[in-house]
């Protein structure tokens, strides 16, 4: 029962009905699926922070059906926040700004600030809108997996974060693979909290300005602590050589290691070591990566060895959450 298909109009009110009515409710969106609650509701925001056992203290973004529907969220709309906005919702972009005190303070995390974004999946939109004629003004949802752990990118990613219990509007997997950009508005310049797949250039040719980098003032991100996104393997950056050399050494010792070897480059790997090829294109790496880190687990991998993505700014994103998963 819990697995709602998104196509099937029913399914889809259904859906809606539940955030109405308070309940969690897992959706696709074009970054990472998420786990919502109306945003209006403390309650049914409380059963978030329970699902996924993250500190109360952690915000979660806000979702909305369009910018004037986001806007209802925050005390002040700053400049900057609406040049973004104009350019990149709906999309996978979250924008932190100034909360309307009266509104979403769990979601906050009891921050005076939020994030806020428009998504641009189909679904999420459909699912929003419906929501919104039902009364809900915005659904807060962080990414549908545990505290810490790799964010999931598709249904059965999600039902197997949470079991079966939980309902899921199916929409299949999500396009992006990784996690909005954030961009804190709340001071100026505005920082850049998490890089995602739009990249930073891109946002500061709408700002006019260069980005400022987080700092201890920035406002918290679990998803910039410093381990976050990491799967139950130990995982391991490496550049083509420093691979090429590890993979030496071991010779025919790999077997037994449950080593598996995630690389661009073309590698010989010993006999007991997995290979896989990651995607030469960034945007591809990113739509397979929280899935990839997830069939090393599934195969009972126990150590991960990354080669390191280019450092050019396409692949930032990719490269954050890499480092993220290799920091202990
Ligand atoms: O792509 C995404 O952003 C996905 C989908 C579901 O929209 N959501 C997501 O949520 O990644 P989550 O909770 O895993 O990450 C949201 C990040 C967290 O690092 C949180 O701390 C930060 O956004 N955040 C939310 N509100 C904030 C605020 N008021 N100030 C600073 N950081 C905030
Ligand atoms: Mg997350």
């Amino acid at each position: 029962m819990p697995l709602l298909d998104a196509a099937d109009p029913t399914a889809m009110s259904a859906a809606a009905e539940a955030l109405a009515a308070g309940e969690l409710l897992a959706f696709p969106t074009e970054t990472v699926y998420g786990l919502g609650a109306r945003a209006d509701d403390d309650a049914a925001v409380q059963r978030i922070y329970a699902a996924k056992s993250r500190p109360a203290a952690h915000p979660l973004i806000v979702h909305a059906a369009d910018a004037q529907q986001a806007r209802r969220f925050a005390s002040q709309w700053p400049a900057a926040a609406e040049a973004l906005a104009q350019t990149f919702w709906p999309g996978p972009l979250t924008l932190i700004v100034p909360r309307e005190p009266s509104l979403a303070q769990a979601a906050a995390g009891g921050q005076g600030s939020i994030g806020l974004r428009v998504p641009a999946h189909p679904v999420a939109r459909s699912l929003l809108a419906e929501a919104l004629r039902l009364g809900v003004p915005g659904v807060a949802a962080p990414s549908a997996n545990r505290f810490g752990r790799v964010s999931a990118t598709s249904a059965a990613h999600v039902v197997q974060e949470f079991g079966a219990e939980l309902k899921v509007l199916d929409g299949g997997e999500c396009p992006g693979g990784i996690e909005s950009a954030i961009v804190d508005c709340t001071a100026l310049p505005p920082a850049l909290l998490r890089p995602g797949l739009l990249q930073r250039a891109q946002l500061e040719a709408v700002l006019g300005t260069p980005l400022r980098e987080r700092d201890d003032q920035s406002p918290r991100a679990s998803g910039s602590l410093k381990s976050h996104y990491a799967p139950a393997a130990r995982l391991r950056l490496m550049n083509a050589q420093q691979l090429r050399d590890a993979l030496e050494v071991l010779g025919p010792q790999a077997s037994g290691l449950k080593l598996a070897v995630y690389s661009r480059s073309r590698l010989v790997a010993g006999r007991g070591v997995e290979h896989r090829r990651m995607p030469d294109h960034p945007v591809a790496a990113a739509h397979e990566l929280f899935a990839a880190l997830r069939e090393f687990d599934a195969r009972g991998v126990r150590l991960i060895w990354v080669e390191q993505p280019p450092d050019t700014p396409d692949w930032e994103g990719v490269r954050d959450r890499l480092m993220r998963a290799a920091a202990e």
